[in-house]
């Protein structure tokens, strides 16, 4: 059984508290114990004992209550990881500040634990200079910053400024606790700083799987749903990359605040993958690329009465995007591969790896074991990465955002 992290949550005064609910029952669901402290302004958005009831635990707000516990540090102590959400213009203000007249800012000033935010608010007030300034002073302190995403507001407006979905801000937050866990963050320096190794790396990751039709209703397919490449865009994301990423019918939801270049066949992908790596320092392949195309897609659905018993396929070879990119590959720029094996025995697939790095001519390849039950679709993941000389680097076994950060460990 895990050991329950503490995670304190706190809750500022915008309407998104309403949605801060949400965060803390997927943090209580996750096993670990959940304090709110929430803003007297939060309160007007949301009951106390909604929070009390979901986050199992009392909810504080008041600086003069619990004197005699020290209950102004005590709280900020005992947190593995602090998440305010939402963060309001103010409150972004105050953290900037470093300032303390409430509770939420004092157990903020007292702990050394990683600090991710959620900003929400209206798009004018997200993009005027003194919170752009703020924000600022947040990430180069090291401050994980979630979204805002792009949408509908409270009124009738919509654009910048709309809290993060809460599974986002929930997957973002655990991304960080993990990592802060592996024990490659120690202290409450490096603890703050290396969540933020990749703070303005561009970081261009390929996820899921392509689809390569066939007539108007049928393709050629894979069954790689995307998991692996969706937690490699959160996890580097979490520790401060700017991430693009090009998504083949993924099977899960990506958030907002990555720029996501929508594709569906190999061709689609290799144009995306050629242009978005111009701008890229980083490139991650983690998509399932077919290596073959129909040579043609009929127009019309192809009917049993015209073709009889047999179906005969003539498929084109697609290009390798991976390895067009290596030999492309501009000064500085790091490629990191995935492979896709089906052989059961250890050293045979180290050997596939080995021969596959070498024709892809990429920096990284990670081996992926993969068959009906591993790999493609499930929630755990187990690879090796080796590197150019085809030396095992690294070992990685767990859920695919812990085998994410052991990935980005490679270039943090
Ligand atoms: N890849 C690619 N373009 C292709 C095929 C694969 O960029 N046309 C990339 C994948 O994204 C992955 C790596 O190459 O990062 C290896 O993919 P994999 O399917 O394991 O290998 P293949 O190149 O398809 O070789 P084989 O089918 O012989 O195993």
């Amino acid at each position: 059984m895990k050991t329950p992290r503490t995670i304190v949550v706190g809750i500022t005064g915008g309407i998104a508290a309403y949605k801060a609910v949400n965060i803390v029952r997927a943090f209580v669901l996750n096993g670990d114990s959940v304090h709110v402290v929430a803003t007297t302004a939060a309160l007007r958005f949301v009951g106390k004992p909604t929070l009390e009831a979901i986050s199992r635990n009392p909810v504080h707000t008041d600086l003069y209550e619990g004197v005699a516990e020290v209950r102004h540090v005590a709280i900020g102590q005992g947190a593995d990881l602090i998440v305010v959400a939402p963060a309001t213009a103010n409150s972004i203000a105050k953290l900037a500040a470093g300032l303390a007249d409430d509770l939420l800012g004092n157990t903020i000033l007292a702990s050394t634990a990683p600090l991710v935010i959620a900003p929400a608010m209206h798009t004018e007030m997200w993009n005027n200079p003194a919170t752009v300034a703020n924000i600022a002073v947040l990430r180069s302190r090291g401050i994980t910053i979630v979204g805002p995403g792009v949408g509908r507001l409270t009124g009738a407006d919509s654009g910048a400024g709309r809290m993060e979905e809460p599974e986002t801000i929930v997957a973002v937050a655990l991304a960080v606790l993990d990592r802060q866990a592996s024990g490659l963050s120690r202290g409450a320096e490096a603890a703050t700083s290396a969540v933020q190794d990749l703070a303005g790396r561009r970081v261009l990751i390929s996820a899921g799987g392509t689809r390569e039709p066939l007539d108007p209703v049928r393709f050629l397919g894979n069954r790689s749903s995307g998991k692996q490449g969706v937690a490699l865009a959160q996890a580097a994301l979490a520790r401060g990359a700017t991430v693009t990423l090009v998504a083949a019918n993924l099977e899960v939801a990506v958030p907002s605040s990555i720029t996501t270049v929508l594709v569906s066949s190999a061709m689609e992908m290799h144009e995306a993958m050629t242009l978005a790596a111009e701008s890229a320092e980083v490139i991650i392949m983690a998509a399932a690329v077919a290596d073959y195309r129909p040579k043609m897609v009929q127009l019309g659905k192809i009917k049993k009465e015209d073709v009889g018993d047999t179906l005969t396929l003539e498929l084109v070879k697609n290009p390798d995007i991976l390895a067009g990119l290596s030999a492309a590959r501009r000064r500085g720029q790091l490629i990191i591969g995935f492979a896709a094996e089906t052989e059961a025995d250890a050293d045979r697939l180290l050997a596939l790896g080995r021969d596959k790095i070498t024709r892809k001519g990429c920096d990284y390849l990670v081996v992926n074991r993969v068959s009906q039950h591993e790999g493609f679709g499930t929630e755990r993941n187990s690879v090796t990465v080796l590197d150019r000389h085809g030396v095992i680097v690294n070992e990685a076994s767990g859920s695919k955002m812990s085998v994410a950060n052991c990935i980005l460990d490679l270039i943090g």
